[in-house]
């Protein structure tokens, strides 16, 4: 597990497997996309109306341009700049002839330089671009204000609906007459903070559409992988389980999943966000004021030099991360389900000694990785700190010059800061992709795994099939290279019951494996009523042939469930099969009978009794073919007579296979197969091998002689 890649680089063939999952899903992906282009113009829109209220609301100058006067330099205040994108409404357009003189908005002098207003200013084309005349539309329905303009009728001039008056003069004004005449900012200023209202709901609103929909599409996309993987897996052969421990196994369809989970929300979706922000943010700056844009875009670079090396910085730290962490994490398991061996053999101080080592490194691994974020979010605050320093040092330069307005200016503070935070989380990003990449590859060979035992069978098994078992000249190995059954040749008649003994390692097991085709056979044939296994579909040749497998396992859940196994088997089905192999009697016994809940591996019950529910799982089937494959473990001399008991019914008619540990079990078998080394070395019943005096002989004398057989 440790060697395993944890973080990969980007491979957009792995990416593009990835993103195919999110196909099923894409009208979320769409909501998603959508929500978040709204979401960002919403957040970029709010500073604009600041500085637009500011601008047209709250800081209003206009310059004048007496008439007759024409300059070429002129031209360049009827261009202006300004952006439409978000036009409040404005009550005046942004030049006007009053009285014969011609006033524009000063913020649209910002295309001139400070240099050339003032020469302008110097030749008398231009006044007041500073501070000079305050214009406004006289509106009837504002109380008292006419009344303002007939008082002043000689500082305020009136043409075609539109009244001027210098910002001089109006300082002579009293508090209450200046509102009046600036009745139209008032209203101005109520619009702006409307749309400002607007914007800032809808930001929220879009961002949780965004967010929501992302994160639904990533379930869904886990969801699917999971049940993929899943899928994949139950159908693989015991060949690809030998290799793939189920620990990496359940790490694939979990750890791996989530990380790539977290690509989809935190990095794809995030990506895309702090995309659109940085480009949104361009995007405005520039049209608010190039010259000042352009002055950001150059703090730019070192922020990505900066970026790049803590990139690769990060990742060697996350890898040393999670390699420790795997470490402690395999430690810890194994040590703590192994507590009982730790504590017989005194190893609890060693242990304790081992883990201090370990844990010391996963500190420093982890410690390495906050030193890289210690030391890159300084340097991008820095960064960013420095950037905004020079927009307010340059921006305030220009402001002096009247060449941006002081909206502009605070616009320009506010969206840089918005800039930069995406930055600042790239590095950490860039991780989760990585790791992602590392996941995806290895979920996809998963996905990929072709080792399915092939099903294509279409042979049906007739339904009173009689159980007639051939084996002839089976060659087979697990791996390739180390034969474990060899040129192994038997027949078991229908009904017979044979045993088969032999040292441990012999092959007895491996038998099993080949007869319910756990394991297909490399070379020979099994056949079953003479039909070859291969050409029976998988599902009939279970049901037909039924294992009792040596390691009982049963689920957490109650004893009925496990008898049972899903709802072919009824519970009727299930307490007839109890009771006939004598399993009844004890699980009666128990408080909750057959509701009693099975800890995990069914440590509330005894090895005996764990036999005895899996010999009712097998009779509750009913299957014409009985192998059992009986347990190495011992048990009292009570439960070993229940099982005997058991095992005469499960045994009763059934073509049947005995692996026999204790071999007073198997004196009443039809034939007795000795195995040695994946061969048959004798055959004959119990009283023919004795006199024999091989191997089962041999046997026998051992197991009287330590007492565990019972002479006859
Ligand atoms: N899944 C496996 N992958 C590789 N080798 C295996 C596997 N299962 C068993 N073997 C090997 O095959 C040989 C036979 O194993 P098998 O389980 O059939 O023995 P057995 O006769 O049932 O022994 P026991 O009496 O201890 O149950 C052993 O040498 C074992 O190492
Ligand atoms: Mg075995």
């Amino acid at each position: 597990m440790e060697d395993e890649e944890i973080v990969k680089g980007y491979d957009p063939i792995i990416m593009k497997r990835i993103l195919s999952f999110l196909r099923p899903h894409w009208k979320l992906g769409v909501i998603a996309i959508v929500a978040l282009v709204i979401g960002t113009i919403a957040e970029l829109g709010m500073p604009v109306v600041v500085q637009r209220s500011l601008d047209n609301n709250l800081l209003v100058n206009w310059a004048r341009i007496p008439s007759g006067a024409e300059a070429p330099e002129l031209r360049a205040i009827a261009t202006g700049t300004g952006i439409s994108a978000l036009r409040l409404p404005l009550s005046l357009p942004d030049e006007v002839v009053v009285s014969g003189f011609r006033y524009v908005r000063s913020t649209r002098l910002s295309a001139l330089s400070g240099k050339d207003r003032a020469a302008l200013e110097k030749r008398g084309i231009l006044e007041g671009a500073e501070n000079g005349w305050y214009l406004f539309r006289p509106d009837a329905k504002v109380q008292g204000q006419a009344a303002v303009i007939t008082a002043h009728a000689s500082a305020i001039s009136e043409e075609d609906g539109v009244a001027a008056v210098s910002r001089a003069d109006m300082k002579g004004f009293t508090p209450a007459e200046r509102r009046m005449l600036r009745d139209q900012d008032s209203s101005g200023l109520i619009v702006a903070c409307l749309v400002f209202f607007i914007l800032l709901v809808s930001s929220f609103a879009f961002n949780f559409i965004e967010t929501f929909a992302a994160q639904l599409a990533g379930q869904r996309v886990m969801t699917d992988m999971r049940m993929r993987l899943f899928n994949h897996t139950v159908g693989q052969s015991m060949a690809f389980m030998n290799k793939n421990p189920v620990g990496r196994l359940v790490t694939r369809m979990t750890n791996d999943v989530e990380t790539i989970n977290q690509m989809f929300t935190d990095v794809l979706v995030a990506f895309m966000k702090d995309l659109s922000v940085m480009v949104g943010v361009f995007v405005v700056l520039f049209s608010l004021n190039p010259h000042l844009a352009l002055i950001t875009l150059c703090t730019l670079p070192p922020v990505a030099i900066v970026t790049m090396v803590s990139r690769a910085k990060a990742r060697d730290a996350y890898r040393r991360q999670r390699l420790w962490m795997s470490r402690v994490n395999a430690y810890l398991s194994e040590r703590l389900s192994g507590i009982q061996v730790v504590k017989l053999f005194a190893r609890e101080r060693a242990s304790v000694k081992d883990f201090r080592g370990l844990n010391a490194n996963l500190m420093k691994a982890n410690l390495g990785e906050m030193y890289v974020f210690a030391t890159f979010r300084p340097l991008v605050d820095l960064f960013a700190a420095i950037s905004t320093g020079a927009i307010i040092y340059f921006g305030a330069l220009q402001f002096t010059n009247l060449g941006i307005s002081l909206g502009v200016l605070i616009a320009f503070i506010n969206l840089i800061g918005r800039f930069y935070q995406p930055v600042q989380d790239i590095s950490e990003k860039y991780t989760i992709l990585q790791s992602a990449m590392a996941g995806g590859e290895r979920v996809f060979q998963i996905m990929d795994a072709d080792e399915a035992i092939p099903d294509s069978g279409t042979r049906l098994l007739p339904t009173g099939i009689r159980g007639h078992i051939e084996f002839d000249h089976v060659k087979f190995s697990y791996k390739k290279g180390e034969e474990i059954i060899r040129d192994l040749s038997f027949h078991v008649l229908p009904g017979e019951t044979v045993a088969i003994v032999g040292y441990t390692g012999a092959g007895k097991t491996t038998l099993i494996n080949l007869l319910t085709r756990l394991w297909d056979i490399d070379s020979g044939g099994i056949r079953l009523d003479g039909v070859p296994i291969a050409e029976i579909p998988l599902g009939d040749l279970r049901r037909a042939v039924q294992p009792v497998i040596q390691d009982v396992f049963l689920f957490s859940g109650t004893i009925m469930d496990n008898i049972r196994l899903g709802d072919d088997v009824s519970e009727e089905r299930a307490l007839d099969a109890a009771r006939l192999v004598h399993a009844h009697e004890f699980i009666e016994g128990l408080q909750d009978g057959y509701n009693t809940v099975l800890s995990e591996g069914a440590t509330n019950v005894s090895s005996g009794q764990r036999q005895l529910i899996s010999f009712a799982r097998v009779v509750a089937r009913d299957p014409r073919v009985i192998i059992l494959d009986e347990a190495t473990s011992s048990i009292d001399t009570e439960t070993e007579r229940l099982i005997q008991l058991g095992m005469k019914e499960l045994l009763r008619g059934r073509t049947s296979i005995v692996i026999a540990h204790r071999l007073s079990t198997i004196q009443h078998a039809d034939r007795i197969f000795v195995m040695s080394a994946g061969r048959i070395v004798e055959e004959g019943n119990h009283q023919e091998l004795l006199k024999a005096r091989g191997m089962y002989y041999t046997l026998y004398r051992l197991q009287y002689e330590n007492g565990f057989g019972d002479e006859e």
